[in-house]
């Protein structure tokens, strides 16, 4: 099998290699990550922008919506991300209860990811009723990205998954929300499961970078959700994701391959077991031997093998 085409980035991406990668039109590339190994593959494929979502809460463990994850539980995920990738901009997204209730404990929540878990901005969900919480953020000195169309924090409130600002009324609405954080000092926005010709203008007229999912082809940047990208969420997959793998399925046959080696004794093998030599194997019987033993059998003892 040919090595895999790495793209790693030569440079550290901040949110003014955004600001320049939209006015230059080149397209920006973001993915989910909740973990080390995660990390390492976003940072290796010379993905731009790595966000800790909340989406955590469901692709990994295991919960029916992202509202269950708490903040504590995000820093501590965001750690393991930021060990894994250092070059991709890192994002945490603010979970639910960690920011709508107080702007100081919005401060606070932001604050945290950066000192406690090394991000480098933060992410939360809505529009103009989340102005307050952004422009103090953002003036604390933490980048934020906003989140408008499809808020899963809002799931109930929005009556389930479904695509969102379809009329004019809505569309307009989800407009003057985008204008207002930028307004408010957001450095990137994601739209997500809202029809492609309103992302486009919502595009055209922001001047930070939009960064789509479900929003069709017109915002400056992609974002899937690693596990929905790979295809290691079997729950249900969006309409708007694309598997560009299908890893659960390997890592399914791979897992049944060692438990049917395991069950017919061919694995481990030689090879994946440590030896002692033999001097140290007749020392091992004389001594078996002085202390009354039955002393040690002709081979070694298949249980030690394997161990790291
Ligand atoms: O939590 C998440 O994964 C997200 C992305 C869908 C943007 O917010």
């Amino acid at each position: 099998m040919s090595a895999p085409p790495e793209t790693p980035k030569s440079r550290k991406v901040t949110v003014r290699t955004l600001a320049r990668m939209r006015r230059g039109g080149e397209p920006i590339a973001m993915v989910t990550a909740y973990d080390y190994p995660g990390a390492r593959l976003a940072e290796r494929a010379g993905i731009d922008v790595v966000l800790v979502g909340d989406s955590l809460a469901m692709v990994v463990l295991g919960h029916e919506n992202t509202l269950a994850v708490t903040l504590d539980e995000m820093l501590h995920h965001a750690r393991a991300v930021r060990r894994g990738a250092s070059t991709p901009l890192l994002v945490g997204d603010l979970p639910f209860l960690s920011y709508q209730a107080e702007v100081a404990e919005a401060v606070r929540s932001a604050g945290r990811f950066l000192q406690e878990a090394g991000m480098d901005a933060v992410k939360l969900e809505g529009g103009r009723r989340m102005a307050a919480q952004v422009e103090a953020i953002a003036g604390a000195g933490i980048p934020v990205m906003g989140h408008l169309g499809l808020t899963p924090q809002s799931v109930h409130a929005l009556g389930g998954w479904r695509v969102q600002a379809r009329s004019a009324g809505t569309a307009r609405d989800l407009l003057d929300d985008a204008l207002a954080l930028e307004r408010a000092g957001c450095f990137a926005l994601v739209l997500e499961s809202v029809p492609a010709r309103l992302a486009e203008l919502v595009t055209r007229r922001l001047s930070i970078p939009t960064i789509g999912i479900g929003a069709g082809a017109g915002t400056s940047g992609q974002v899937l959700v690693l596990h929905d990208l790979l295809g290691l969420f079997d729950r249900f997959t969006p309409k708007f994701a694309r598997r560009y793998a299908e890893l659960g399925r390997e890592a399914v046959t791979a897992l049944a391959a060692f438990r049917d080696d395991v069950r017919a004794g061919r694995f481990p093998t030689a090879e994946h077991a440590y030896e002692m030599s033999d001097e140290s194997w007749a020392a091992l019987a004389e001594l078996l031997t002085e202390e009354g033993g039955a002393g040690t059998p002709a081979t070694g003892p298949r249980r030690l093998a394997g161990r790291r």
